[in-house]
């Protein structure tokens, strides 16, 4: 018997990197992309092969550690002893849609899809708190000091207001957001933003500290803005909050340019969103604007771009 699980890819809208210093953020869910993990009978015979297809590798899941093990083989072996069971004969192919360190949260992606479909085939599927828990373990790895808002956003599908280390709480959108989000295929490890930007704190705690909560009460401005349908108010947040993320060196020319030709287009506000110096960009569109902010955005050169409503 075949099972297929699914996580999908996320955008963070507000209060990315500060949300690290204990700021509030916000996410949503982008199911536009998405990992994929196909578990069943394992052809090559006894044994736990993740078939990691973006990756063009095969991983075999061990009981026992070892040195420099993937992560993915990590993550599989945290959930088997959480469950007290050993390494089943299963093969699993996870595939992704989601870019590599393009601020979609490939990484915790494919995690939540790997562990949904494998504790579910040993007959143990994984409450969503349990999951989260498992994933967050493993973004550890890939990030090093994450806050924890890729897992949760992924894991839970739905939207979030996030605080490091509080209950997940989610809200109410009270009325369509149209985005159109700009893929500039440059790959940037969160790692290396992230400790840039923790590098900068620690040599100018005050202006990067006063950066950090600006950042945190336009989060919470633009949850009220989001609840009460007003959407107008959102652009000029998104526009503030990318100047900060350029102040925490995080944003590129490339980002200031699709931004500045998004806006020039017609769109209400645009920010990078993840990690930023690649990645991606969210741009709010007004109704009829889509195609315009589309068009200036590949010509100031997105490598793609996608749209997505969230109501
Ligand atoms: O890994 P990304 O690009 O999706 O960014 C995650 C968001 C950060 O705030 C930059 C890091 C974090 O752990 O919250």
């Amino acid at each position: 018997m075949e099972i297929v699980a699914t996580a999908p890819g996320k955008l963070i809208l507000f209060g990315e990197h500060a949300v690290v210093h204990g700021q509030p953020a916000i996410a949503v869910p982008f199911p536009a992309l998405e990992a994929r993990a196909v578990a069943g009978p394992n052809p090559e015979g006894p044994g736990l092969y993740i078939i990691a297809a973006n990756l063009g590798r095969t991983l075999v899941v061990r009981a026992e550690p070892a040195d420099d093990e993937p992560a993915l083989c990590i993550a599989a072996r945290l959930v088997l002893d959480d469950l007290g069971v050993p390494p089943p004969d299963l093969q699993i192919l996870l595939s992704s849609t989601i870019p590599i360190a393009g601020g979609f949260g490939s990484g915790a992606a494919a995690t939540t899809a790997l562990l949904r479909a494998l504790s579910v085939a040993v007959g143990q599927p994984l409450a969503l708190e349990k999951l989260n828990a498992h994933v967050y373990e493993i973004e550890k790895l890939y990030h090093g000091t994450p806050s924890g808002i890729d897992n949760t956003v992924i894991v839970y599908g739905q939207p979030v207001y996030f605080v490091r280390g509080q209950p997940i709480e989610t809200f109410a959108i009270g009325a369509p957001l149209h985005f159109v989000v700009a893929d500039t295929g440059i790959q940037a490890p969160t790692h290396e933003t992230v400790g840039d930007v923790r590098k900068l704190y620690h040599a100018e705690p005050e202006r990067v500290g006063a950066i950090f909560a600006r950042i945190g009460r336009i989060a919470e401005a633009a949850r009220a803005a989001i609840e009460q349908g007003d959407v107008l108010t959102l652009g000029p947040l998104m526009q503030e909050n990318h100047t900060l993320l350029r102040e925490l060196t995080v944003s590129s020319t490339l980002l200031d340019n699709l931004a500045a030709a998004a806006l020039g287009a017609g769109a209400w506000g645009a920010k990078l969103s993840g990690g930023g110096r690649g990645g991606n960009l969210i741009t709010l569109v007004p109704p009829g604007a889509t195609d315009d902010v589309i068009r200036a955005l590949e010509a100031a050169g997105a490598r793609r771009t996608f749209e997505t409503t969230i109501a």
